[in-house]
């Protein structure tokens, strides 16, 4: 297959450096805003890419909505597969760019847009063409684990860590997408609507980040045996998913507590198969890199659409239904309370206005 890369910054040099390796794919073309002297042609305009007839398959790796949208919209229009790392742009123009890639009878991947370097979105895909998944978790955010993880091991605080995440390049200079929880949203719909054939809005699901967490949250939690990680989670209900993204309080003998670093830790919930946990790198050029060079290889060994064929639906975000245990802290005072997920996030969002730091978690296994 020939392949027009669309940009050469950190995944992308690893992938055109992967691509050496593949006798069956080559990167003809490279869209770059400077020159930088490899063998393939250089093109500093989409349209040669989108106009050459031998370009099969188009893979993103600008970031960012525009105009990553329009080259990948065009690329599907123009009938050329497209593979892309970018979550973003894939989230905000789910349902228009899936249809496309059907319309057009060409593939569209992104499997390197949650998880980074895990195979998470490809088998999500493969188990629910034979299986019922029921539900999609995980630790998404390798920035946000960073920091609780060195908040828990070193008793450090919030800012502190931050910064050091920022000088040691896991955080952007801007950090509001990792730390309040905009990333790993992002990465949930992808994995939900995967999951449950279902095309659930990005901001239909409420996103608590870990940007109010202190040393006395840590010890709190400590105490009782509990480590915080910052979970996104999903649940298929009858018509309905039941999602949101918070801090949450796991068990420290459970492998989501000992998840520790930058790395991901994600799961699925299958009727027949039970749970299944992926663990690995969720950023980093080869890592990343890796996810979209197998997602290439796919479309070189014929696969098609969106990873499945099957319909969507457009199932909405509900959080009504079974009561779940939770934790308010506000003024310093610890509750732990017994509602739904609707309950408890609008009970925090009238706490939140007399308490600006207040903080609500999740705890999955309850209060120990
Ligand atoms: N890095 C990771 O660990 C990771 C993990 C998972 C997913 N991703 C996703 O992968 C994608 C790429 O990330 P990255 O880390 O490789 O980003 P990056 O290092 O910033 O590289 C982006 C590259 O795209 C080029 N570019 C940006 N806008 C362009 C435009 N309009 N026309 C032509 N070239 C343009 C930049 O060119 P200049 O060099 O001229 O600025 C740069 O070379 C993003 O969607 C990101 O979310 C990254």
């Amino acid at each position: 297959m020939q392949i027009g890369l669309l940009g050469y910054g950190t995944v992308g040099k690893a992938f055109y450096a992967l691509c050496e390796e593949q006798p069956s794919l080559t990167v003809k073309s490279l869209l770059t805003r400077r020159p930088r002297g490899l063998p393939c042609q250089e093109v500093d305009s989409f349209d040669p890419i989108r106009n050459d007839p031998e370009v099969d398959l188009v893979v993103e790796l600008i970031g960012g909505i525009h105009p990553a949208y329009e080259y990948i919209a065009s690329a599907l229009r123009a009938k050329k597969h497209v593979v892309t790392a970018n979550k973003a742009v894939v989230c905000a123009y789910y349902r228009e760019l899936v249809d496309l890639a059907a319309k057009n009878g060409v593939c569209l991947r992104c499997t390197a847009g949650a998880g980074g370097g895990i195979p998470w979105l490809s088998s999500i895909g493969r188990i629910a063409r034979m299986d019922s998944i029921t539900a999609v978790e995980g630790i998404l955010n390798g920035t946000t684990n960073y920091i609780l993880s060195e908040m828990t091991s070193r008793n450090a605080s919030y800012a502190e860590l931050l910064k050091e995440a920022q000088q040691l390049g896991y955080a952007e200079a801007d950090p509001t997408d990792d730390v309040e929880g905009y990333d790993a949203r992002r990465k949930l719909v992808l994995s939900a609507n995967l999951a449950f054939s279902a095309l659930i809005k990005e901001q239909d699901i409420p996103c608590i980040g870990i940007s109010h967490m202190t040393v006395a949250d840590i010890a709190w939690a400590r105490e009782r045996g509990l480590v915080w990680k910052l979970n996104a989670r999903a649940e298929k209900k009858e018509g309905s998913v039941t999602a949101f993204v918070c801090p949450t309080l796991f068990p420290a003998s459970t492998p989501e507590a000992q998840s520790n670093g930058s790395a991901n830790l994600v799961s699925l919930y299958a009727k027949r198969i039970g749970k299944q946990s992926f663990f690995g790198a969720g950023a980093g050029g080869w890592p990343t890199a890796s996810n979209v060079l197998a997602d290439c290889l796919d479309i070189s060994a014929g696969a098609s659409a969106f990873y499945s064929d099957r319909p969507t639906t457009p199932l909405s975000v509900d959080n009504n239904g079974e009561q779940k245990t939770w934790l308010f802290r506000s003024y310093g005072h610890y509750t732990v309370r017994r509602e739904t997920a609707a309950e408890a996030l609008e009970a925090y969002g009238a706490v939140s206005e007399a308490d600006p730091r207040a903080l609500l978690a999740y705890l999955p296994y309850g209060m120990l």
